[in-house]
């Protein structure tokens, strides 16, 4: 190559913006008033505003240490066993016939994110979608969906989720979309605790929705990360996950992440579940996905996997972690109160727009409230008042604490009464 192309090899590559959520997270490490409060990310705080890491894991990691027998063998292209086996029960249920049918493909991955990139390019290579590779994302959506899949080949479109008129979840609309899709349509389902908006249908709104799966072939990518966040029950968040899957009528695959419910989030640990009719089916599945994981990873990361697996398996580790997952998430309710009590009752903070009053902080499930401020307030907040929140009024309850609850709300208050 000429010298003169060496000089402008990449000059048609145009600048990407920044990452909004981890901007904002700069923005805030930048700030140096000292009432400041991160709002953005969604990763969990103790009630000092500090990371937590799980009582749990500090004693799995204890474990782990002190073994041995423990070395730095690659793992397998498809992960530690013990680990997949294990994150399919707690995801499928630990009597789940699927699993013992020997129709769950699990394969290790790079936790949430890694899971969902698996699942889109196995579904871009493999499924037969109706017309275009096309899937249907929720109006809202995690902000990363749309890159996993365009950056897989499947286009993403979007299909009715939250009402801002009535800041509650627009169920005609997400129905009448299921409805009038091309049967056979891949449609990405948030398991529990929905990212932004922490609206979830009712029990009843999923058998519902199930039912038009199964009318209409649609297939189900199910996304879940936030399991033990919406009511601290590993269980009972499963439920629609494992409802789909029970009645059989549904193609269906699971992401899963440890990042939120493990508080493992740099460890990268997560698991893709892809379930299928028939022992012959899955035996090719899993075949196709090792094929595509070994291209990608060759093998997924040991550490996070041995931790989780010792959670799931060790019984004493097990309790703790479920005490954890409660702690967490009964913590979250807690300034879910909080933040409700100071708007409606002591500050008489006039509802955002659409809504009637402030109830909606107590109705929606997990880490995030979808608040109802307009993007001018939201701008208003982070520039006059110092509280990193995104553009959308989507804020992280586990960024509150019985420190900050006060100054946050008072911060609420003033943009909704000057905006
Ligand atoms: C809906 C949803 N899916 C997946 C993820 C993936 O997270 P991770 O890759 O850290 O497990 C997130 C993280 O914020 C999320 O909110």
């Amino acid at each position: 190559m000429p010298s003169a192309d060496v000089a402008h090899v990449w000059e048609a590559v145009p600048q990407a913006p920044a990452d909004p959520i981890f901007q904002l997270t700069a923005s805030f490490r930048a700030d140096s008033f000292p009432q400041k409060v991160n709002l953005g990310v969604g990763a969990y705080r103790d009630d000092n505003g500090k990371p937590w890491v799980l009582p749990s894991i500090k004693a799995a990691k204890k474990v782990l240490l002190e073994d041995e027998s423990i070395d730095h063998e690659y793992l397998s292209i498809t992960g530690l066993n013990d680990f997949t086996l294990s994150a399919a029960k707690l995801i499928l249920g630990k009597d789940s016939k699927a699993i013992l049918e020997g129709r769950v493909s699990s394969v290790q991955t790079i936790s949430g994110t890694g899971a969902n990139h698996l699942g889109a390019v196995f579904l871009s290579k493999f499924y037969r979608f109706p017309a275009k590779k096309e899937i249907y994302l929720s109006n809202p959506t995690w902000a990363n969906h749309k890159a996993i899949f365009n950056l897989a080949g499947i286009n993403p479109t979007d299909y009715p989720y939250y009402n801002p008129q009535t800041i509650a979840l627009d169920f005609e609309g997400f129905t009448g979309s299921l409805q009038s899709a091309p049967n056979g349509s891949a449609f990405l389902l948030h398991a529990c605790a929905h990212n932004p908006t922490g609206v979830d249908p009712t029990k009843e709104q999923w058998s519902k929705i199930a039912d038009i799966f199964g009318q209409k072939g649609h297939f189900a990518f199910f996304d879940c990360a936030y399991q033990g966040f919406a009511s601290g029950d590993l269980d009972g968040d499963a439920w629609a996950v494992r409802h789909f899957v029970e009645r059989r009528d549904i193609p269906v695959l699971v992401c899963q992440s440890f990042a939120k419910n493990a508080g493992l989030y740099g460890e990268r640990i997560g698991a893709l579940h892809v379930v299928s009719p028939t022992k012959e089916q899955n035996a090719a599945v899993f075949s196709q996905l090792s094929v595509i994981q070994r291209g990608e990873i060759s093998n997924p990361p040991a550490f996070g996997a041995r931790l989780v697996t010792m959670l799931l398996t060790d019984e004493r580790l097990w309790k703790q972690w479920q005490e954890d997952v409660k702690t967490m998430s009964y913590r979250i309710i807690d300034m879910r109160k909080a933040l409700y009590a100071a708007l409606n009752d002591k500050l008489h903070t006039p509802p955002p727009k659409g809504a009637k009053d402030w109830s909606h902080i107590l109705k929606q499930i997990g880490m995030f409230t979808f608040t109802g401020l307009n993007p001018a307030q939201c701008k208003k907040m982070v520039e006059t008042h110092h509280i990193y929140m995104t553009g959308n009024g989507r804020i992280s309850m586990a960024g509150i604490s019985s420190k900050n609850v006060e100054y946050v709300a008072k911060s609420i208050d003033d943009v909704i009464r000057t905006l």
